[in-house]
């Protein structure tokens, strides 16, 4: 394996920065797809409530027994294969998730070790639905100092085992799920042209806490606790709060929304994603949507819908990827990368 210090050392005079290029992206959904139609059967709710709200149609539910460590490696497994490695050219491996196997040790250990790594590190971050934009930041930040050199960053959620399922305001809207990509170190002249990871951007604000949560935990209740929303709070700043970070990531490269190709968000709800797209000014054919199929996967929810796009041929070598979320906090943060 070729080390950072390496690349570093090989680069040539006028190359002057290390970037954090993708070299591909997987995804795993469990077999079991349960429809709004299903769900009328055990919850006063019905599919035109569910379709007009949400834009939701289906998720997918994973199996009894079936960890979110399971779908995270699968996905894992995917992207690996997709950028032609194999887990021994992996240093580097983080998982965003809130719905870990266990409350220790990480996800991410669990991976690695299903992933048959015994070197390199790897570690849980968690930053609920914002979960991949936090780690592709973090990776990133790993990359671009030197310090390491291929990166797994996976997104892998079991929300269903979190979810009050007599709550009709809740229970409709997520679903399980894993996508992950691989970042390496590449050479970069440090200008918007580069492909990788041009710029990061997060926040966070503990005040709204209440908005959005689980109501347990280790600490409090000693329980896993169920997923608490009050939606119409989450719709009113969601918008705003998103466009602030995709502002900030164009200001800081010089690019806009022209140069943008594909708008990869958090699919968190149909309604969300149309008044940021809106509100950005970016044309609808380049919105890439999956919530319809996929519900809302929180951490996996931007890696699966890269997956899907890069899997039908609309992303493609150089073009220039937004991807951005919002979660509980809340926390919420915006990545351009050009593929
Ligand atoms: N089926 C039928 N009726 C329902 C359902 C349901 N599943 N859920 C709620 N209702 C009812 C409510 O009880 C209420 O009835 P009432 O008027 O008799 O009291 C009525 O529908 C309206 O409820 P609201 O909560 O006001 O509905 P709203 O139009 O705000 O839509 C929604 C709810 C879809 C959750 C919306 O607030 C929203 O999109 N919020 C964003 C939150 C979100 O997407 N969260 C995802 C997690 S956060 C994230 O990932 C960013």
């Amino acid at each position: 394996m070729t080390s950072s210090s390496e690349i570093v050392e090989n680069m040539s005079s006028e190359t002057k920065v290390i970037r954090s290029r993708v070299a591909g992206v997987g995804c795993y959904l469990p077999e079991r797809i349960v429809t709004n139609a299903e769900l009328e059967k055990s919850v006063d709710t019905s599919d035109d409530w569910i379709v007009q709200r949400t834009g939701i149609r289906q998720r997918h539910i994973a199996a009894e027994g079936e960890t979110t460590s399971q779908l995270g490696t699968k996905a894992a497994q995917a992207a690996l294969k997709a950028a032609g490695l194999t887990a021994d050219d992996i240093d580097l491996l983080i998982v965003a998730t809130s719905t870990p196997d266990y409350t220790f040790p990480a996800t991410a250990t669990q991976i690695q070790h299903a992933l048959g790594m015994s070197h390199g590190v790897a570690f849980d971050l968690q930053a609920v639905c914002s979960g991949f934009v936090f780690a592709v930041a973090t990776a990133d930040k790993f990359i671009t100092s030197g310090s390491h050199h291929r990166a797994l960053v996976i997104g892998a959620e079991t929300f269903s085992r979190l979810l009050d399922w007599e709550d009709r305001t809740t229970c409709v809207l997520f679903g399980d799920g894993a996508g992950a990509m691989v970042l390496e170190a590449g050479e970069g002249e440090g200008t918007s042209a580069d492909r990788g990871v041009l710029t990061t951007h997060l926040r966070s604000d503990g005040a709204h806490r209440a908005k959005l949560y689980v109501d347990g935990g280790p600490s409090t209740t000693g329980t896993t606790g169920h997923l608490r929303m009050q939606g119409r709070d989450v719709y009113r700043f969601a918008v705003g709060m998103v466009t602030d970070v995709m502002r900030d990531a164009f200001e800081a490269t010089g690019t806009t929304v022209e140069d943008m190709k594909w708008f990869v968000p958090h699919q968190a709800n149909r309604r969300i994603i149309e008044s940021s797209a809106e509100k950005m000014g970016i044309a609808p054919e380049k919105v890439v949507v999956t919530v319809d199929r996929h519900g809302n996967t929180s951490a996996a929810s931007i890696p699966l819908a890269l997956c899907v796009a890069v899997a039908d041929g609309r992303i493609k070598e150089g073009d220039l990827v937004m991807i951005e979320a919002i979660g509980g906090g809340f926390a919420w943060g915006a990545a351009l990368i050009r593929w």
